[in-house]
């Protein structure tokens, strides 16, 4: 049967990652693969895990293996709380956070509660290509912007055109893919344009709490709780296989949320979000983020250093003080899609910056993980990366 004719508008424009193209070359055993945003397998809890799943199971059985509220368990939502209190002296109170089955459920949920047809969002180059597929998912339009400081004049023009944004999407810390983290300035500045324009922020922090060094930095919720909604997630400070998210937002957009949720999956599995909320109130959370801060931190100087030894002249990288991805760029005229093919025959996997550019731009970048490959193989990895570069700028005689 051909289901093309009776597909909706919506499923007409969705798009398929590039990523997942691109690297179902790269799974062969010899590749040593930069390309993926997995954590680090060393960071999961696996022995606290079983105790305190055990735990659960022996005191809490049958609601755990329940059906849940669809905003989530109080004892999670308390621990959020709790964490928001203690990082940042911020107030979140228990009915402003939403439990969802991890951040990307929480983008997709916020498009589908802001985006018709046509609708433009703000979104930075580059920027987070699965929060673009949810955006294409409904059908709206990715505005985006190089620089922050371009963001005045933007919403300045959109709105006199009409297309006035349903959101500005902005990942502040160690934004994936660029590993870039926004000033205190620089988020003052987003927040004043929103209320200049009385827009809505979505503030997407899954890599806040992987800091390597430095203070953390207010959140732009803390500034604007009225019209930011702040998404998080223990994908990376925990573990991803729990799929645990959540959303925080003033009353009227939880309320919304809570009710395009219902019809997207009823409940987060409420097993897994007991089982969180001991693992944080036991304190072993914060000891094992520490490790994995260290971890990470040991594993980007891995890969900083080995840039240093490896690379040819003209490659530049950024050197993010947290999170789990690098910023490749080449010299204009190349192109990484090119590369990607020599890297490939070297046995090294990275992903294309152009897939994280909704214009298209971004042509010679690319995005590379330090989180999860062990330091031997991120030293090969990247001395096998140099070598493709080096066999592309002879291609062009360089
Ligand atoms: C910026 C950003 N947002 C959201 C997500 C989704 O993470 P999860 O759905 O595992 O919480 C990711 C995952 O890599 C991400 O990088």
């Amino acid at each position: 049967m051909d289901i093309t004719p009776i597909l909706s508008k919506n499923a007409l424009s969705m798009r398929r990652s590039q990523i997942r193209d691109l690297l179902s070359v790269a799974t062969r055993p010899e590749i040593i693969s930069f390309a993926g945003g997995f954590p680090s397998p060393e960071t999961f809890p696996v022995e606290d895990l079983k105790k305190i799943m055990q735990e659960v199971l022996d005191t809490e059985g049958a609601a755990a293996l329940q059906y849940g509220s669809t905003e989530g368990v109080k004892v999670l939502r308390e621990e959020i709380s709790r964490l928001y209190k203690r990082d940042e002296n911020l107030d979140v109170p228990v009915e402003n956070i939403m439990i969802t089955t991890a951040s990307q459920q929480a983008l997709d949920l916020v498009c589908r509660i802001f985006i018709d047809p046509g609708d433009v969002i703000v979104c930075g180059l580059p920027t987070y290509l699965a929060a673009l597929q949810s955006v294409w998912s409904y059908q709206g339009q990715p505005y985006g912007l190089r620089h922050n400081d371009g963001l005045a004049e933007a919403c300045n023009v959109l709105c006199a055109t009409g297309k006035r944004p349903k959101f500005i999407y902005s990942i502040p810390d160690f934004q994936n893919p660029s590993g870039e983290t926004m000033t205190l300035e620089e988020r003052q500045y987003v927040v004043d344009v929103a209320r200049k324009y009385d827009l809505v922020i979505v503030e997407d922090t899954p890599y806040k709490n992987i800091r390597f060094s430095g203070e953390t930095l207010p959140s732009m919720y803390s500034m604007a709780p009225e019209r930011v909604i702040m998404v998080g997630t223990f994908s990376k400070t925990f573990v991803p296989g729990f799929r645990l998210g959540w959303i925080v937002a003033n009353h009227d957009i939880i309320e919304r949320v809570i009710v395009a949720k219902q019809s997207s999956d009823l409940c987060t599995p409420v097993f897994n979000q007991m089982v969180a909320a001991k693992y944080l109130s036991s304190g072993a959370y914060d000891i094992n983020l520490k490790k994995t801060c260290a971890l990470y931190k040991r594993k980007k100087e891995v890969m900083v250093n080995s840039f240093e030894e490896f690379m040819p002249k003209g490659v530049t990288w950024t050197n993010p003080d947290g999170g789990l991805f690098l910023f490749l760029r080449l010299p204009e005229q190349f192109d990484t899609r090119e590369l990607f093919d020599l890297a490939i025959k070297e046995n090294v996997a990275f992903v294309i910056g152009e897939a994280f550019h909704s214009d298209g731009s971004g042509k010679n970048t690319m995005r590379l993980n330090f989180s999860f490959a062990s330091d031997d193989k991120i030293r090969e990895g990247v001395k096998r990366l140099a070598n493709a570069i080096r066999k592309l700028y002879e291609k062009y005689g360089i």
